[in-house]
């Protein structure tokens, strides 16, 4: 079975009736989505934020009821994949382009799930590029600023126009290299105007679901939690 599809599934098994869920973005969300939908099928009542336009769509057409993010006060569970996850549970996420709504919504999650494919996991984070939303007003100062600190920054483009996020803003990706300093780097970037969120998540997972091809799914705890 797809590695992806074998920890969005797993996910789901965690899903308990009466939750407040947030169902994250990307192609492995995707397979989690799929099988919330099947949940809400068989009756489970549950109600989801989606971090994103498109996870609403998928959500809104399995017809699993959604919730805004101004409509709770918490979350009980947020399930969402990553891009690297260090094993210090360290993680960039944000490749999708949605990681301001993740961060909004992990951060309101009593208990957070991290789902990949064994590819994410990684010694060191930084190999992947790391996003960083930005505003539209200014965005050339602040990648000067992300420019002068040495992060190589890159205004994120797709299909041939400068990639605009759900929220109205820019993705500049920083190309920082495996091992950076982690605590440097989200400190320098607190102090920039113009930076709205950026795609470190530490140390916020309760547990990681990895597909791995050799031995299944595997779940990782985090100790720590
Ligand atoms: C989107 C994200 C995704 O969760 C991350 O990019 C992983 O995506 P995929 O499951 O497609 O590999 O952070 O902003």
């Amino acid at each position: 079975m797809d590695m992806k599809k074998m920890a969005g599934d797993k996910a789901a098994e965690y899903v308990k009736d009466g939750m407040v869920l947030g169902l994250g973005t990307g192609s492995t969300a995707y397979h989690l989505v799929n099988a919330v939908g099947a949940l809400v099928k068989n009756g489970m009542n549950l109600r989801a934020i989606p971090t994103s336009k498109a996870t609403e769509k998928q959500a809104r057409e399995l017809g699993i009821p959604l919730l805004t993010i101004d409509e709770v006060d918490h979350i009980d569970l947020a399930i969402d994949g990553v891009d690297e996850i260090d094993p210090a549970f360290n993680a960039i996420k944000g490749g999708g382009g949605a990681l301001y709504r993740e961060k909004v919504v992990a951060t309101l999650a009593d208990e957070v799930i991290w789902i990949m494919d064994e590819s994410k996991l990684v010694d060191k984070i930084g190999a992947f590029h790391l996003p960083v939303e930005i505003a539209q007003y200014g965005s050339k100062q602040a990648m000067k600023k992300m420019e002068d600190f040495g992060f190589h920054p890159v205004l994120r483009v797709k299909d041939g126009a400068t990639f605009v996020t759900d929220n109205g803003n820019y993705i500049a990706d920083l190309h920082l290299g495996a091992g950076f300093d982690i605590a440097d780097v989200k400190e320098k970037l607190a102090g920039i105007v113009g930076v709205l969120e950026h795609g470190l998540f530490l140390n916020m997972c309760k547990r990681m679901i990895v597909g791995t091809t050799a031995e299944g799914v595997k779940i990782i705890e985090n100790a720590s939690k």
